[in-house]
């Protein structure tokens, strides 16, 4: 399975993502998340994510479009991926099909979660992550337990103002990309409000 989830800020791309890359055993390629590891450890790449990833704005395409190229060349994704929050941009998405093309690769599916703006802000400013485990919570809807609380990490860029920019860049940049993997047949819309299970099986169901 080589696969492409795109959605909103706090759509459950993370949460659903992690759920599938043990059904399909293929690794979880997210773009946020590979440069938050960056900003953590300090990194040239860090340092350079950093002021746009607080601001809400997406990382210069010649970053990011270098990063997950190198990032494809590793062994574990030859039986296939998930891309997580990339490609986000049109030239993301026409330098990723270069990149596959030159491997011979054909993409699968691009999973297109859907959740309306109204719901995003509480979801953004509830969400809790283990720096242990890597889980996503939400403090009212997937409530931690206890015992870990004290551990748990507030994303910088998940309050409500950099949201609204997370937001308007995905409206943007990313939400125009569709129509490109629309004319490739690939795009399957799966509705991303309701219980986890129920999501998760609807996403499996549109992959089969
Ligand atoms: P990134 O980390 O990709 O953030 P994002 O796209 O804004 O998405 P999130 O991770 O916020 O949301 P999610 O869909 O994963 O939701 P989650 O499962 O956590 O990118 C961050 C930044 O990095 C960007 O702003 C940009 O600066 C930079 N960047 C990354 N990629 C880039 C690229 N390609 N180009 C340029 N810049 C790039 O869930 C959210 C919350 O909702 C959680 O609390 C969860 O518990 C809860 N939740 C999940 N599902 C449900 C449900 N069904 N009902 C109720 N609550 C739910
Ligand atoms: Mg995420």
């Amino acid at each position: 399975m080589r696969m492409i989830f795109i959605g909103p800020p706090g759509a459950g791309k993370g949460t659903q993502a992690a759920r599938l890359v043990e059904r399909y055993n293929i690794p979880h390629i997210s773009t946020g998340d590979m440069f938050r590891a960056a900003v953590k450890a300090g990194t040239a790449l860090g340092k350079k994510a950093q002021e746009y990833m607080s601001a809400g704005q997406l990382v210069p395409d010649e970053v990011t479009i270098g990063l997950v190229r190198e990032r494809l060349t590793q062994s574990d994704c030859s039986d296939g991926f998930m891309l997580d929050g990339f490609p986000r941009t049109r030239p993301q998405a026409e330098a990723l099909e270069i990149a596959l093309e030159a491997s011979h690769i054909q993409l699968d599916a691009v999973l297109v979660l859907e959740v309306a703006d109204e719901l995003i802000v509480s979801r953004i400013v509830g969400r809790r992550s283990d720096p242990e485990t890597g889980e996503i919570y939400h403090l009212q809807f997937q409530p931690p337990p206890a015992d870990i609380v004290s551990r748990l990490v507030h994303r910088k860029d998940d309050t409500e103002e950099a949201c609204r920019s997370r937001l308007a860049a995905y409206h943007a940049q990313t939400a125009p990309i569709i129509p490109f993997y629309d004319d490739r047949n690939l795009v399957r819309r799966v509705d991303g409000v309701g219980e986890l299970d129920n999501i998760t099986d609807r996403i499996t169901s549109a992959l089969s």
